[in-house]
């Protein structure tokens, strides 16, 4: 099968082939989805067979409007409508108790809950409402690969997998979203995205369970490449943690014979020597353009590049830097330059 690139004016064919069974991957503000119609089964099993994904691991249902939600899951709380309120369309994606048998064991992994998104995108929020269904959706790449933050990136793991990919453009965000759960009595979040937990705590008045995401911060973090390496280059990646570090970490690159990667903002870059074997690529000026640059950095040193090792800068562990650090740690499986 030869995947067909859609672009946004070509919305009702492609919301044809989803209708239909198909796969279609989608853009979103955060990443690039892998679609599929959440209420027929074969078309979600082809999610995870197209991915190699385990099929535990449940997915996300994406919805053109809060109706749906109520369609599959229990009556929404006031802290879940005061949440739809301030961050829908948006990059928070929230878990609901569901009705009996609301939704197949396919999508929730044989949970009572599921994950509700509501994206924002006009292309796919308009893909949903003419395809006439929740879409489930995935981040569009191969299982354990950076996510897709352009068309192209989906393109490069799932062509000939899926039947189509609407392109539009690069992703603003460029990590995955917030994914807060309210099935239980405390919010929490599990994993961190562009919501921060200051902003949830600041409209919904209450604590907000953040732990979730440490976990794997804390363990095992002299075994580089075991069990929490996700989003993983083929390259091995370093992580820069102090601006300070820059001289000793380049000049140990510069001593490596062979050719290296470097993704540092713009002042990083231009206030040190880069060694001629380095190969840069912008992270842009702050945490926001380094967010949405990140994957697609990740990839170039893979797919346009030899290069086996590369070096990045971390941010503070705070706002945007929760989630950034936590995709950067992931993709590193914890390896930091120490001086
Ligand atoms: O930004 C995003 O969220 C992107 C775009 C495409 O929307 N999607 C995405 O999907 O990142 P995925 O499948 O790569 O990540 C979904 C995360 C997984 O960690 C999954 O385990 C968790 O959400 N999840 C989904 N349903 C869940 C549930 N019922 N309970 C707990 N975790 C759940
Ligand atoms: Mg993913």
């Amino acid at each position: 099968m030869e995947t067909k690139v859609f672009k946004p004016d070509e919305i009702p064919a492609a919301a044809a082939l989803l209708a239909a069974g198909e796969l279609v991957a989608f853009p979103t503000e955060t990443v690039y989805g892998l679609g599929a119609d959440a209420t027929n089964v074969d078309a979600v099993k082809q999610v995870y067979r197209a991915k190699g994904r385990p099929s535990d691991n449940p997915l996300i249902v994406h919805v053109a409007d809060v109706a749906t939600v109520e369609r599959f899951a229990m009556p929404l709380s006031e802290t879940a409508k005061k949440l739809i309120k301030a961050f829908w369309p948006g990059p928070l994606t929230m878990i609901f108790k569901l009705k009996p048998n609301a939704l197949a064991t396919e999508v929730t992994g044989g949970l009572q809950t599921a994950a509700f998104r509501n994206p924002d995108n006009a292309a796919t929020l308009a893909l949903i409402r003419a395809a006439k269904t929740p879409i489930v959706g995935p981040s569009a790449n191969t299982s354990g690969k950076p996510s897709p933050t352009l068309a192209e990136h989906v393109y490069h793991d799932l062509n000939g997998k899926i039947a189509g990919i609407l392109d539009d453009g690069p992703t603003k965000v460029g990590v995955e979203s917030t994914v807060l759960d309210l099935s239980t009595d405390q919010p929490a979040i599990l994993r961190p995205g562009a919501i921060t937990p200051e902003a949830i705590e600041a409209v919904i008045g209450m604590p907000v369970q953040t732990e979730a995401h440490h976990v794997g911060a804390t363990e095992v973090p002299k075994a580089p490449g075991m069990k929490y390496k996700h989003y993983a280059p083929n390259a091995q990646v370093y992580i820069v943690d102090r601006s300070e570090d820059w001289p000793q970490a380049l000049a140990w690159a510069a001593q490596q014979d062979v050719p290296m990667g470097v993704m540092a903002t713009d002042a990083i870059l231009n206030q040190n020597q880069i060694p001629s074997n380095c190969e840069q690529f912008s992270l842009g000026t702050d945490i926001q353009s380094a967010s949405q640059r990140l994957f697609a950095g990740l990839r170039h040193f893979d797919t346009e590049t030899e290069i086996k090792d590369i070096l990045c800068q971390a941010f503070e562990n705070k706002g945007l830097g929760l989630a950034y650090m936590n995709r950067l740690n992931k993709s590193a499986g914890q390896t930091h330059f120490s001086v």
